[in-house]
């Protein structure tokens, strides 16, 4: 070893004792004949001092010394007196008195600060990311990430799991992404996908008879990024035989829970966690993954928009669509430009518009519509949206997919305008009850709702092929603080019923068969009942540790147009590994 302790170890009990540290130079600051360095590790920092008098060859090499320099010191530790005591370092009531340093690497001047609080861009950090991670926020993360991952291993095993792992190069495994395809050699012109999650395996192991495994599975989806997305991220992949729903969430709620207490430092705000049917979290939040860190319910006033003269609420509401209220407190008093920048905010949702309501400080309404109501009409409005004195009240008019999506969007807006989400907690809760299959409108067809294995509530199975959108299924998503941080559900495990299924969304027989005869035929050799669950362990980590991003949790994430941009990939490849594949490319791929 070429250190004899870590730069976080030594405390006032190794006074007097010969040590060598070895890290990177975090700051150096000279006085007078003493040269001071503090030396970082990934256990923490260590003052290490020089005298020039006492050790002037030490003292020589260190004021030579950069940032990033990584050294190796031989000295004695020393206690600090009171004065000099720093309480806020671990290591602050010592430090070393260097006799020998050893230079055992230079550094150039990093890009980016790695001692400071200073954020440099995005790209800088996403292209020296060896750098980045090792500033103290990075290191932080994945060391939690490593905990957390570390705590799921034990908690699972405990309880009779097995880890088994399944391939990367498979067929596609549809989760509603497109597929990352790689091209075989062998095989000219077939193509592994690699999988979106590893469900299909994960359910033949259950038929294998192994009736509880887990995995942390790799997943890759070709789909738009966003600040919770990653073309490639993690899953807690698990799954039971002879189990209920119940069982599964119970387990999941006791990891979940367990994993939060032990590894992080949020308080969890509702336990048990809440459950709500995707109706109820669709009719109170407008969305299937509320923020429950604050209220702010939306109000249906679709009966009393009926009754007004204004044409946009009536029309809509003889279409059997959906008028909708927000009540933003204490926001009267916005000004045009304010009112302007919500409005965007429910047009880029979908909306054609958003009306509004200010009660002023004495109760007087002031709208643009205030005309289409009566004195009586517009007093039960109010009434309706609970609006007090100072609130302003927004309102939606459309089909209720995308009344929704404007109001849970202004909803989360005036979650963080109005500090409603506090950064310290951690809001779990479940949506259950989802529908079995979602309308298309661009394909015209049915999509299942999470994903062609769940399976329909047993009751409604006869609705498959009378009333499929009124099927229920048996998914079940865990949310956090406004994010999915996991989905899962009892499967099929009946060929037909997976058949039928599979009609619904589309699939003929033929199709069916080419793509999912595995499944089919397996389902055919004793396949037991089974369900189960995936957590998403970026998101997770990701609220864990506070941060915006799943990238800060990640070592070497893909950027927004889903490029590494430190190694440079995707890149080009040779023309002679193409004709190996057997691949030619159109001439016009040039980016
Ligand atoms: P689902 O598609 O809901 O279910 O995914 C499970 C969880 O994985 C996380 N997740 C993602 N995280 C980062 N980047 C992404 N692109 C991404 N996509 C999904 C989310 C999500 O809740 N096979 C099923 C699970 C099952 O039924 O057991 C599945 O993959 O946190």
């Amino acid at each position: 070893m070429l250190k004899t302790h870590t730069c976080g170890q030594l405390r006032k009990e190794h006074a007097n004792q010969q040590v060598t540290l070895a890290g990177w130079v975090n700051r150096r600051r000279e006085h007078g004949g003493l040269i001071f360095i503090d030396l970082r590790d990934r256990w923490g920092i260590t003052q290490v001092v020089a005298d020039s008098k006492t050790s002037p060859e030490a003292h020589t090499t260190m004021s030579d010394a950069r940032g990033e320099y990584v050294l190796q010191i031989e000295g004695v530790v020393k206690a600090r007196s009171p004065e000099t005591v720093n309480p806020k370092v671990a290591t602050g009531e010592i430090e070393v008195c260097a006799k020998e340093v050893t230079v055992l690497n230079p550094a150039k001047t990093p890009p980016l600060e790695i001692a400071g609080e200073r954020e440099a861009n995005e790209e800088v950090r996403m292209k020296y990311r060896y750098l980045d991670l090792r500033r103290p926020r990075m290191q932080r993360n994945l060391i939690l990430r490593y905990e957390a991952i570390r705590f799921i291993r034990n908690f699972l095993s405990e309880r009779g799991f097995i880890e088994i792992e399944t391939p990367i190069l498979f067929k596609s495994t549809p989760e509603g992404a497109r597929d990352y395809l790689v091209p075989s050699r062998v095989h000219p012109g077939k193509f592994y996908a690699l999988p979106q999650s590893p469900q299909q395996l994960k359910q033949l192991l259950m038929v294998a008879g192994y009736e509880r495994y887990f995995q942390i599975a790799r997943c890759f989806r070709d789909e738009d990024q966003r600040g919770d997305r990653q073309p490639e991220f993690t899953q807690l992949d698990l799954e039971m035989s002879f189990i209920e729903r119940e069982d599964i969430l119970k387990l999941t709620e006791e990891l979940v829970t367990g994993m939060v207490e032990s590894v992080s430092d949020k308080k969890l705000t509702h336990k048990p966690f809440p459950r709500l049917s995707y109706a109820e979290a669709q009719e109170r939040y407008g969305t299937d993954r509320p923020d429950l860190r604050f209220g702010l319910e939306l109000k249906d006033i679709g009966d009393i928009a009926s009754r007004s003269q204004f044409k946009v609420f009536t029309s809509t509401v003889e279409a059997g669509n959906k008028v909708r209220a927000l009540v933003a407190p204490g926001c009267a008093g916005y000004s045009r430009k304010e009112i302007g920048e919500l409005e965007e905010l429910a047009k880029n949702a979908g909306a054609k518009g958003l009306v509004t309501i200010a009660v002023d400080s004495d109760g007087t309404p002031r709208s643009s519509i205030i005309k289409f109501f009566d004195d009586a009409l517009m007093a039960e409005l109010l009434a309706a949206t609970g609006a007090q004195h100072g609130d302003l009240i927004l309102m939606v008019a459309d089909k209720p997919e995308i009344v929704n999506e404007a109001l849970s969007t202004l909803r989360s807006e005036f979650g963080a305008r109005l500090e409603l989400t506090n950064s310290k907690e951690m809001c779990f809760c479940w949506i259950i009850d989802f529908p079995l299959f979602l309308w298309n409108e661009e394909e015209n067809r049915w999509d299942p709702s999470h994903h062609m294995f769940t399976s329909p509530k047993p009751e409604d199975v006869s609705l498959l092929e009378t009333d499929p959108g009124a099927a229920h299924c048996q998914q079940y998503d865990l949310v956090c603080n406004g994010y999915e941080v996991a989905g899962g559900s009892i499967r099929i495990h009946d060929r037909t019923v997976q058949e039928r299924v599979f009609g619904l969304i589309g699939l003929d027989m033929e199709q069916a068969r080419e793509r999912f005869g595995h499944m089919l035929d397996a389902f055919e050799y004793g396949a037991p009942p089974h369900g189960g669950i995936a957590p998403g362990i970026d998101r997770l980590i990701m609220l864990m540790a506070g941060e915006p991003n799943i990238r800060e949790v990640i070592a070497f994430p893909k950027s927004q147009r889903a490029a590494d941009l430190m190694a440079d990939a995707p890149s080009a490849v040779d023309p002679h590994q193409l004709e190996e594949l057997h691949i030619e490319l159109v001439n016009d791929v040039e980016e």
